[in-house]
C-alpha cells in the first residue's frame, strides 16, 4: 500500500524528532566536557591521571563537588592552584564539571 506523499513525510518528520529528542538526553555534556579539558593537563585525559595529580575519573560527585566548592571558598587549602581554578567557574559549572568526571571510568 502506498501513502500519500505527506503522510510519509509526517511518519520521517516524526521520527526524526524522536531521533534529535532521544539525542541530547543520552549523549554526553559536550559544554562540560569542553570546561573539563583545562583539568586534563594537570588530571590527565578525562582525569585518568597517573601521574603524581590526583585522579577525577570515576570519584563520586558529591566529594568532587565538595573539593571544589571548598577550594573556590577558600575553605580547603591548596598547595598550588586548585583554589584560583575553582574561583574561575559558577556553582553550576562546578556542578557540571564534578557530574562529567563522576561519569568517567577510572581506566
Ligand atoms: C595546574 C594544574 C591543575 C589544573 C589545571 C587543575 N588542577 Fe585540580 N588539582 C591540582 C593539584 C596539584 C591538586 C592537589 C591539591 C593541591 O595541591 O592544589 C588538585 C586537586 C583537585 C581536586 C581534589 C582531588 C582530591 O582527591 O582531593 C579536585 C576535585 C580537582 N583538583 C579538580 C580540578 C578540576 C575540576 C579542574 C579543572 C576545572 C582542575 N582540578 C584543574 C592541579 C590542577
Amino acid at each position: 500500500m502506498r501513502r500519500p506523499i505527506l503522510a510519509r513525510l509526517a511518519l520521517a518528520s516524526a521520527a526524526l524528532a524522536t531521533v534529535a529528542w532521544a539525542g541530547p538526553a543520552a549523549a554526553q555534556d559536550y559544554q562540560a566536557r569542553s570546561w573539563a579539558a583545562s583539568c586534563f593537563a594537570c588530571h590527565g585525559t578525562e582525569g585518568r591521571s597517573e601521574g603524581e595529580f590526583p585522579a577525577l575519573a570515576g570519584k563520586s560527585k558529591k566529594d568532587l563537588l565538595a573539593a571544589l566548592q571548598e577550594f573556590k571558598a577558600g575553605t580547603r587549602k591548596s598547595a598550588t592552584i586548585m583554589h584560583q581554578h575553582a574561583k574561575g567557574y559558577t556553582d553550576q559549572q562546578l556542578e557540571r564539571i564534578a557530574t562529567y568526571f563522576s561519569q568517567q571510568s577510572r581506566r
